[in-house]
């Protein structure tokens, strides 16, 4: 293990389950959050307020940078304003989406990022934990779903919260995005060479989450043999 922080990354697509399972294994072990697409999604959100044009690369990163965020555990706020709710809406991820691979937002957000990184422990999910920002991270997990198995999960997460949803609108929404974070030249949605790959599509949270701790206990140095 390195003299830093342990980390462990969770990078997959969208709604892969790599947040919830990220706060259950973090909340199992007594480590800290980073949810990434979160800071995205809050730039995104905060180009749409200024009524920033996503075209222009500089002005973007200049709004990621300038985010005001707090996170608490029942939410985050953006500049004072409580934005949980207003940043899982699927326009603003869908506008994360399309400012991603903005290489001078990337940056700009990289410290920030990195800055989450504070003992106990961190898990970090996104789609470049594990290939960039924490490339040294102790254990990196890919976790996988398929595109029907995601959008399913995702409408019914919808629904509960009481916004209208459409199956097949979801589908086609989530292989447009996986096909934009997967192509793009930067960052791109790619498992780190030296990450697990987990497929949740039949999985339980559950299950996914126990997966996690017990490659993490394999992690983990063993102690010395008594003799
Ligand atoms: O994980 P999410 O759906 O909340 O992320 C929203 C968008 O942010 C996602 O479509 C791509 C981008 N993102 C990214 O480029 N890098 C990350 N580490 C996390 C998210």
């Amino acid at each position: 293990m390195s003299a830093l922080t342990p980390v462990i990354t969770i990078d997959g697509p969208t709604a892969s389950g790599k947040g919830t399972v990220a706060h259950r294994v973090a909340s199992a072990l007594g480590w800290g959050v980073l949810d990434s697409g979160a800071l995205y999604r809050l730039t995104a959100l905060s180009v749409l307020q200024h009524k920033i044009n996503p075209e222009d690369l500089q002005a973007v990163a200049r709004a990621g940078q300038q985010l005001e965020v707090s996170f608490h555990p029942k939410g985050v706020t953006l500049f004072g304003a409580e934005v949980a709710d207003l940043i899982r809406q699927e326009h603003v991820g869908n506008l994360a989406s399309r400012l991603a691979p903005n290489p001078a937002l990337r940056q700009a957000l990289l410290e920030r990022q990195r800055a989450f990184r504070v003992a106990p422990g961190l898990v970090a999910d996104g789609r470049d934990m594990g290939t960039i920002v924490f490339k040294d991270a102790e254990l990196k997990i890919f976790l996988v779903a398929d595109a029907q198995a995601r959008a399913e999960r995702r409408c019914k997460q919808l629904i509960e919260k009481g916004i209208s949803a459409n199956l097949d609108d979801l589908v086609a929404d989530m292989r447009e995005r996986d096909a934009r974070d997967i192509e793009r030249a930067v960052a791109p949605l790619i498992a780190a060479t030296d990450a697990h790959v987990v497929d949740s599509s039949q999985l339980t949270i559950e299950q996914t989450v126990q997966n996690v701790l017990d490659l993490w206990s394999r992690v983990l140095p063993t102690p010395p043999a008594k003799v």
